[in-house]
């Protein structure tokens, strides 16, 4: 059967792009209708939609001569998807706010599928705080922001706001439909971002982990239809809708979440980047400056991969984190084999690319006695790669 999709056009100057999107899924298998704002009929007329769908084009919520005055909530009932293409600044700051005040923002709000946004708008409007808060927002609410290119504006400015390629569109409207089952019924933990290690109640010892390469393979887990739990140290990550997210501050509380989380997971990836050690006293009161100088004495904190390794049980894959400075392969290997992990994942921190705050890396995989070096990539494309790894590993064991 075909899929239904309700098409909503805002008013922005790349609507005219919105012709050639709806005549190309209309060759496919799909069924369009398309929901003009006001504004947005400036720019293509509803005859050119409704030449290219077959369908009548919504523009008039009061309509006299529609023939059901409730047609917004029908077609929010027939839709599959609603994706809004090209969003307006104006359109998105509505549809994020449940304002409903013409037919495509009424039935974006009475509508309970997937839905996607494409903005597309000058680069300033683009990077105005306020759009910004909406299009996190936006993200919050579960609806797919698909980001627009970097490039010559139609006005003339260079920088972000364009709409991607209508080939572009089509194919995020595809994978809407496609449901990756690759991780179905597996319970997925990740450990993610960096602990803080008090000293007393204002400071703390910590490292640069920004916690994007853990939020990125939750996010890669979720898409392949797992249950995803990630225990996060402090980090500015985006919260990701429908994973779980238990938030710690020490490597202690890390390493008693884990303790409650492990049992349950199938696949077990310790991406924080936690402290080795942490001050053996915790002032109760900050630590008054005087003329002497200071020392804190530290103490070991768990070990939580090595932990999770010695506990690990017959239906459970590990995969650890390395970062390393020097001998990256002497010290992945020797990490891999003493933590009794199935793969561990190794970057140095010198390299181009590769680190804390990126959203690429640059790493070496490491299994068995295999080494791996993987191309600089997307911190969710490394998530996709370890995550089917180790669904092969795990495969591999079943027919040994
Ligand atoms: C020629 C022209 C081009 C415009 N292009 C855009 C645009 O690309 N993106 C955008 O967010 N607003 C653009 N605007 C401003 C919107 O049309 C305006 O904010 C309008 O209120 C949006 O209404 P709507 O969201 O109800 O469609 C443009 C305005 C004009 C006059």
């Amino acid at each position: 059967m075909k899929k239904h999709i309700c098409i909503g056009v805002s008013g922005g100057i790349a609507a005219y792009k919105a012709c050639d999107l709806v005549s190309q899924l209309s060759k496919k298998d799909y069924e369009i209708k398309v929901l003009m704002t006001k504004h947005a009929t400036e720019f293509v007329a509803p005859l050119t939609f409704e030449t290219l769908s077959h369908n009548h084009c919504y523009c008039d919520l009061f309509n006299p001569n529609i023939e059901d005055p409730i047609e917004h909530v029908e077609l929010a009932k027939w839709a599959d998807c609603f994706v809004i293409v090209p969003a307006s600044a104006n359109v998105i700051a509505k549809v994020v706010h449940g304002i409903a005040d013409d037919f495509l923002t009424t039935t974006f709000l009475a509508c309970h599928t997937k839905k996607m946004i494409c903005p597309a708008m000058n680069v300033h409007m683009y990077e105005n705080e306020v759009t910004q808060q909406n299009l996190k927002k936006a993200k919050e609410l579960g609806y797919i922001v698909l980001e627009p290119d970097t490039g010559l504006l139609a006005c003339n400015d260079v920088g972000k706001g364009k709409l991607p390629s209508v080939d572009a569109i089509v194919k995020a409207i595809d994978h809407l439909f496609i449901e990756d089952n690759t991780l179905k019924g597996k319970n997925v933990l990740i450990t993610a971002g960096p602990t803080q290690e008090a000293i007393d109640p204002v400071r703390f010892i910590s490292n640069h982990s920004s916690g994007k390469q853990g939020y990125a393979i939750a996010k890669a887990a979720k898409d392949m239809g797992a249950n995803v739990t990630i225990i996060s140290g402090p980090t500015q990550c985006e919260e990701i809708n429908g994973v779980s997210i238990v938030s710690v501050k020490s490597a202690v509380e890390m390493f008693e979440a884990v303790k409650e989380h492990l049992e349950h997971s199938n696949y077990i990836i310790m991406a924080a980047a936690v402290a080795d050690y942490r001050p053996e006293q915790i002032s109760e009161q900050k630590i008054k400056k005087n003329d002497e100088s200071m020392v804190i004495h530290m103490i070991k904190n768990p070990d939580i991969l090595a932990y999770a390794g010695q506990h690990k049980k017959e239906n459970q894959v590990i995969c650890g984190f390395a970062m390393e400075t020097e001998n990256l392969e002497e010290n992945a290997y020797k990490k891999l084999v003493s933590k009794n992990c199935d793969m561990l994942i190794a970057n140095n921190l010198f390299t181009k690319g590769a680190g804390f705050k990126t959203d690429t890396n640059v790493v070496t995989l490491f299994k068995n006695n295999e080494r791996i070096h993987l191309p600089k990539m997307t911190k969710e494309e490394l998530g996709v790669k370890i995550l089917k790894t180790l669904k092969e590993i795990e495969e591999g064991r079943k027919t040994c």
